[in-house]
């Protein structure tokens, strides 16, 4: 027996129409309530019992028995390509539709936007054709098998199959039909592809157009004069060409080819000179030699005065190609929309339209928290405009092909795009990509990428897919595309992952993953560096996470040969999943009962699943600021552009001085004519003669001067501070206050213990954090408990009181038992206020810390937090660069940040002061003497550690509060580098003072 096709590598499709990229308008949607069952296997025959669903849709999240399964590496069931487990489901997708009257004599197209795995089209009961490639379409021609009146068409949908080997990609696996189905019509003899490729020449304003048409000419053969026209507007003059078409029976009967013929062509191949007779005759020669392709038209064009596209400015122009039939009638018109923009490598950068950018990028998958991968228009929309929103200008298709609107939006709101193709076999990593077997499916998928999508002037890169290894498959996919597309560079991490500066014939960027910012740089240092640097994934955002974010910024920029690199990812995919109690919460890898997976790894976005960006986003918009401030001196400022193509008259600025968090000057900006890279020095009107003593900072804040197609007019597109004088000084010094008047009350009592009406509880040394995704996967959790630094044992060693100071020795000791020696002098103020001087000595044995700092909490009810330091985000020693230094308010609850799988969150960098009110406006007030890093949250950090998911953490009523001497950073260490050394804690001293004073 014949192996059944989803257990058939070789295969890769059958019956289908070859990939194109023709739009069609005369459509009969097909997406709606199909009837529906699921098998449990391929084999099995379809019973009566029938049930709705929906198409678009996944059955896996639309109540089947087979729910979603979550994978990284691993692949979902055991066994070697291409074995199968034996519980296969299988959906059956049924539906009638009756043809449009108007589609009699018409050709007539099925288009299956996406299926996973392996679909198998029927049409009345006979099998058209088999589809592969979950993340593209597949079309089947049915105009011979229409009935007249109602048909049934039924989809048969496998989920595991052959394929599933190279779509291993890391995110859920499910099943089913995720974009739409419908049918089209064009006339028999119809326009088959467009190929519509724009360029620039290197003065940058001459458009050139490859251009190309093929026109299907159907089986028979079509009598001759059919032809295409070709409209651009008020680019160029109408283009119009007959489609050739070849009688090669009778032509080569009638002009038969001849030796000499041969001869005359090696003359001239070899640059020899012809006769006049035998050059006269030699485009008949030719053309015998070469006959034309049938029904293909080619055009190359200059087009002199264009606007070229780019992320920053996308200009977009329509084309329209209408098909007449011989006697001039117009049987097919479509429109597409091209752009003209220039890629080319130079030595070590990616020039677009000759401008060395910076690729601020972000990998981003296909991803709804309902759906799972039924991603609307809209809600596309909303990923991008979010995207250019925070600064981004490029994204990376991780890991398949999008939904095509993807890149009509890409093309209109602007961004780059490296198109991936749809490969992964990350858990037969170098195997597949050398097996035979598989050979057709990498071509196959990488071509049919390109044949769709082509014609975007987003689509500045090629990827062929990610985590396959290197090998032969990939060598053949690249040579096929480079010969199909000589206009795009091309990109695979697989192919440079062991050598960045070898020769390699499938990337011609060396486009690592997760590379340290040491590594590089000292790249780009060896010698060996040949092709641009372009990191396809860094700064892994699990969790609490991106550290350093800034540092690998400062690399790329100050670093020829570094320009960018993608962020992953885009978002959390965490899955809307209803509890039994009625409670939802975002589900993970593990909580559909799936087995094998790899629980909350995700979970890696910088925006939440429903879209909302999580403090990180604000760091990245921060480092892709479009325009830079820095202070001259008094009332002068340098702007400098840092855009690669546009001026900065979109943006206008107000600014701020403020001293100690009061606004003390303020006045107006306006974005300055200047080109990219270039920079201007101004004078402030309306600067302070004086300035009052204080840390003072200037405060720039750019938006829109008008609206744009991602950002109403006054938006916010950055906002930039630069400090002025004092700043990092003690703002508040109690050294300075009078000695206390009258006699203070005890603030510390018998057992050596810290009192004070606003404190729930004694303040503790504290030097665990409830461990990060970064903390965990990377292994410091571990190393931390291991010292037993989550369990601290504080026996008070000695209380000595001596005047209005109390000073306690406490002896820390750690759940493994190291000692830390740890001295707080207690000062009762006049005014009731303690002020707490802390010294802790780190012994050698603790190499890495998470914290050293103070933990208070303090009695219920002092909701609203107001601070003096970085914010208003949440910042981390090296996640703070995108921190304003002010005075900033929210609630308790507001200040955590509720990552999925919770863990240390809610930090503020450089706090100076924090307030605590109820809202009759009593409270506490806590200063630091060193800014530190500060929280404010309802959790205690074990109830962090110990929770799975938000919606199951623990909030107690008090509000605990850290104050950090110290605090480590946060890393990339769920997948990549750690924290740089200098925000490592170790052995040593460290010392901190705060003050607790009531208020009013
Ligand atoms: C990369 C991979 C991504 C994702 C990421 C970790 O290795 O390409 O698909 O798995 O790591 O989240
Ligand atoms: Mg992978």
């Amino acid at each position: 027996m014949i192996t059944p096709p989803w257990r058939s590598p070789e295969l890769t499709g059958l019956g289908r129409v070859p990939m194109h990229s023709v739009p069609h308008d005369d459509r009969l949607p097909l997406d709606g309530t199909w009837r529906f069952q699921l098998l449990a296997t391929p084999e099995a025959e379809p019973s009566g019992d029938w049930r709705d669903i929906e198409v678009p849709g996944l059955w896996t999240r639309q109540d089947t028995w087979d729910l979603p399964h979550y994978t990284n590496v691993q692949m979902p069931f055991p066994g070697l390509a291409p074995t199968l487990p034996e519980m296969n489901p299988t959906g059956v997708y049924e539906r009638t539709f009756t043809a449009p009257d108007g589609w009699a004599g018409r050709r007539v197209v099925l288009h299956v936007g996406a299926a996973e795995s392996v679909i198998i089209a029927s049409i009345n009961g006979e099998r058209i054709g088999i589809g592969k490639d979950s993340h593209l379409a597949s079309e089947f021609e049915i105009t011979d098998r229409l009935a007249p009146g109602s048909n049934t068409l039924t989809l048969r949908v496998v989920k595991w199959s052959d394929a599933t080997y190279i779509e291993d990609q890391d995110q859920w696996w499910h099943g089913g039909i995720p974009r739409s189905v419908y049918l089209y019509a064009t006339s028999p003899v119809h326009l088959a592809d467009i190929r519509a490729i724009g360029g620039l020449e290197a003065d940058l304003r001459t458009g050139t157009l490859e251009a190309a048409v093929q026109v299907g000419l159907g089986s028979a053969g079509p009598e001759p004069g059919w032809s295409v026209e070709v409209d651009l507007g008020a680019l160029h003059p109408p283009l119009r060409e007959e489609a050739p078409v070849i009688d090669r029976y009778r032509e080569s009967l009638e002009a038969p080819v001849t030796p000499r013929d041969f001869e005359i062509m090696a003359t001239r191949a070899m640059g020899g000179s012809l006769s006049a007779e035998e050059e006269a005759a030699w485009p008949g020669i030719r053309w015998r030699l070469a006959p034309p392709s049938d029904g293909l038209i080619r055009w190359q064009l200059r087009i002199p005065g264009v606007h070229p596209w780019s992320a920053e400015s996308p200009t977009l122009y329509p084309l329209t190609v209408t098909l007449r039939s011989p006697d001039g009638e117009a049987v097919e018109v479509a429109n597409v929309r091209i752009g003209f923009r220039r890629v080319e490598i130079r030595g070590l950068d990616l020039l677009i339209n000759g401008a060395r950018v910076y690729l601020r990028g972000m990998n981003r998958h296909d991803f709804d928290p309902i759906t799972g991968r039924v991603v609307s228009a809209d809600s596309m929309r909303a990923d991008l405009v979010l995207l250019k929103q925070f600064g981004f200008n490029a994204v990376r298709t991780s890991h398949y092909p999008n939904d095509p609107v993807f890149l009509d939006l890409a093309d209109e709101l602007g961004l780059f795009v490296v198109a991936e193709a749809d490969i992964e076999s990350h858990a037969f990593w170098d195997t597949l990509c050398d097996d035979p077997r598989y050979r057709s499916a990498w071509v196959d998928r990488v071509a049919r990428m390109a044949e769709r999508d082509k014609n975007h002037p987003s689509v500045i890169i090629w990827s062929l897919g990610n985590e396959s290894g290197y090998g032969a498959n990939h060598d053949a996919a690249a040579g096929w595309l480079r010969r199909y597309d000589p206009s795009r560079p091309l990109h695979y991490e697989g192919a440079i992952k062991f050598d960045w500066g070898g020769d390699q014939r499938a990337s011609d960027i060396a486009c690592p993953m997760y590379p340290s910012i040491g590594s590089i740089v000292g790249h780009t240092r060896s010698g060996t560096q040949i092709q641009p640097l372009i990191m396809c994934e860094y700064s892994h955002a699990m969790g609490n996470s991106n550290g350093t974010l800034a540092e690998y910024w400062d690399a790329i920029e100050s670093t020829p040969g570094l320009q960018g690199g993608f962020i992953w990812e885009f978002r959390d995919h965490g899955l809307v999943q209803e509890l039994p109690d009625g409670r939802r919460r975002w589900a993970y890898g593990g909580d559909f009962g799936d087995t094998p997976n790899d629980g909350n790894f995700v979970l890696d976005g910088m925006v939440w699943p429903d879209r909302r960006p999580k403090p990180a986003m604000w760091e990245a918009r921060t480092l892709f600021a479009p325009v830079a401030v820095q202070l001259l001196g008094d009332d002068r400022v340098r702007i400098a552009n840092r855009q690669h193509f546009s001026d900065l008259t979109w943006l206008a600025a107000s600014w701020e001085v403020a001293v100690d968090g009061e606004i003390v000057a303020a006045g107006q900006l306006d974005g300055p004519a200047i080109g990219p890279g270039e920079h201007v020095e101004l004078t402030l009107e309306g600067w302070p003669t004086t300035l009052p003593d204080g840390e003072a900072f200037i405060t720039t804040r750019w938006t829109t001067v008008r609206e744009l197609a991602w950002a109403p007019a006054g938006f916010e597109i950055c906002a930039l501070q630069a400090p002025l004088q004092g700043s990092q000084a003690a703002p508040d010094s109690q050294a300075a206050r009078p000695e206390p008047a009258r006699p203070p009350a005890a603030a510390v009592d018998e057992a050596g213990n810290l009192v004070h009406p606003a404190l729930a509880s004694a303040p503790l040394l504290s030097l665990w954090r409830a461990p990060t995704d970064n903390d965990r996967i990377g292994g410091m959790a571990k190393r931390w408990s291991g010292w037993g630094l989550d369990r601290l044992d504080h026996r008070v060693v000695s209380v000595e009181a001596v005047g209005p100071i109390t000073s306690v020795i406490t002896d820390v000791v750690t759940g493994s038992g190291l000692t830390v020696r740890h001295e707080r002098r207690v000062t009762a103020l006049s005014d009731g206020a303690i002020r707490v001087e802390e010294t802790a000595l780190i012994p050698d044995e603790l190499t890495d810390l998470p914290r050293v700092g103070t933990v208070i909490e303090l009695v219920p009810g002092v909701e609203e937090l107001e601070w003096f330091g970085t914010g208003p985000h949440e910042t981390y020693p090296d996640r703070r660069r995108s921190g304003l230094v002010g005075r900033w308010r929210t609630s308790v609850t507001d200040a955590a940040t509720p990552y999925v799988r919770p863990q240390e969150n809610g930090g503020r960098a450089a706090v100076r002061w924090l307030a605590l009110t109820a809202a009759d406006g009593r409270g506490v007030r806590l200063d630091l003497e060193v800014p530190g890093q500060v929280s404010a949250t309802h959790h205690r950090a074990a109830d962090l550690a110990a929770a799975t998911h938000d919606i199951d953490l623990v909030e107690v009523p008090e509000i605990v509060v850290h104050l950090d001497a110290a605090h480590r950073g946060l890393g990339t260490a769920s997948c990549g580098p750690d924290t740089l050394p200098e925000y490592l804690l170790g052995p040593g001293t460290y010392r901190w003072t705060w003050t607790l004073r009531s208020m009013p």
